[in-house]
């Protein structure tokens, strides 16, 4: 494995402010790393089955230079995972562990793993410490980053969590090798959609660049880098989502509402494809509704079909439940306040807004314009 200097991202927080490392090979150093932060802290790793297998015994090779020794959790893999069940079963591996609240919970695998790990040193003797190695794209460029934790309710995503900032992330890329290439292209959607918000210029940077990504190499770095550019402002800016940091749940709502609406069965659609189909809509809505050119909503369809992504509700197997019950997810997702919509929509690539208020209406009649049953009642 070679080993390249890390791209350096810091998140500007205060007295929390922390370093996202981005590079290949960091796993080796990990010990080094944290406890040059962290001296003399004890630690126990969250991870899931599939991480463990490829990559535990290097990141403990790693963290023993250090002189950590960790307690290990290890969980099934898949969304179902952030569950209060497995919450508990974290919660007690760190308790059983024996650590104080000075000592470390890493979070080792992709967002799920992150999320939930997160929320447990988050609420474990009122907030441990925390540190973040990203081992999935998606985490790379998004999840790791920001301290948003949390777990899913059946009522819908992500609604129990805290806010609680990692210490310190690494973004390993050389552990990508191993990401399922359908995993890859989910976490890619969101590395486009920093450019579909408001780096129009990134986006055009994508189009050309895509396949030298896939394919690993300084590409690869560099577009995890400018996504954790990105990020990291945005936190920056608006850490507890006030403002600003809402752009970031581009193509969310309608994703999140079609994650419920298929049980959050990852045979189905994983999180960062139900970003893209969530991310073509709300490009298509913001055309419907005149604010964008049906050209752009075109472009970004045509980079997500280019790249192997799904982007229409017709992309996912089996049955969906009918327009209105696909709303009724949408109003029960946290970005409603008071009953009105509140929706990320667009002007154009790289020019996304906050819209609050949409008609439900509106969203009721898009969702049954573009809903499989009906596209399939239109004749050809
Ligand atoms: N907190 C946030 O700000 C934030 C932002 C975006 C998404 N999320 C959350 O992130 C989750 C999705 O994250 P995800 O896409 O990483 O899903 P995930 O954690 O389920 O990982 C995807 C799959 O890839 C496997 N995997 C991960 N790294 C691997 C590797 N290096 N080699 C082989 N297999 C590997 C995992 O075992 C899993 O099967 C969702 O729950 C979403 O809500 C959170």
């Amino acid at each position: 494995m070679s080993i390249e200097a890390p791209v350096v991202v810091e998140v500007g927080l205060g007295d929390r402010t922390y370093d996202i490392l981005i590079g290949s090979g960091l796993l080796s150093r990990a010990g080094a790393e944290i406890s040059g932060r962290l001296p003399g802290t004890r630690a126990a790793v969250v991870t899931d089955a599939n991480v463990a297998a490829a990559h535990l015994d290097a990141l403990k090779a790693g963290l023993d230079t250090g002189g950590i020794q960790p307690a290990i959790i290890t969980l099934p893999p898949g969304e179902k995972t952030k569950s209060f069940a497995h919450l508990e079963e974290v919660v007690d591996g760190v308790l059983a562990a024996k650590l104080e609240r000075g000592d470390i919970v890493i979070a080792f695998g992709g967002g799920v793993i992150g999320d939930l790990a997160g929320f447990a040193a988050g609420i474990v003797r009122r907030g441990m410490n925390f540190v973040q190695i990203p081992t999935s794209l998606l985490a790379q460029v998004d999840s790791s980053v920001g301290g948003k934790t949390g777990i899913n309710s059946p009522r819908g995503k992500n609604l129990v969590g805290v806010f609680h900032q990692p210490k310190l992330v690494l973004a390993d890329t050389g552990v990508l090798d191993t990401l399922p290439i359908r995993e890859f292209r989910a976490g890619y959607a969101e590395l486009a959609k920093y450019g579909l918000i408001d780096r129009p210029e990134f986006f055009t940077w994508l189009e050309k660049n895509w396949v030298q990504l896939f394919a690993g190499g300084p590409e690869r770095t560099q577009a995890i880098a400018e996504a954790c550019r990105a990020k990291a402002d945005v936190v920056a800016r608006d850490e507890f989502e006030t403002g600003d940091r809402a752009l970031l749940n581009l193509g969310h709502t309608f994703g999140h509402a079609l994650e419920a609406a298929t049980q959050y069965d990852g045979s189905r659609l994983v999180h960062g494809e139900g970003v893209a189909i969530g991310m073509a809509l709300a490009y298509r809505f913001s055309s419907r509704l005149n604010l964008a050119s049906p050209d752009d909503a075109a472009r970004v369809e045509a980079h997500l079909r280019a790249v192997g992504l799904p982007w229409r509700i017709a992309d996912i197997s089996g049955d969906l439940p009918d327009a209105e019950a696909l709303l009724a997810f949408i109003t029960q997702d946290k970005k409603v306040s008071r009953g009105a919509l509140t929706f990320i929509l667009t002007r154009g690539v790289g020019q996304a807004f906050i819209a609050k208020d949409v008609p439900a209406s509106e969203v009721l009649s898009f969702l049954t314009e573009n809903h499989p049953d009906q596209q399939k009642m239109r004749p050809r």
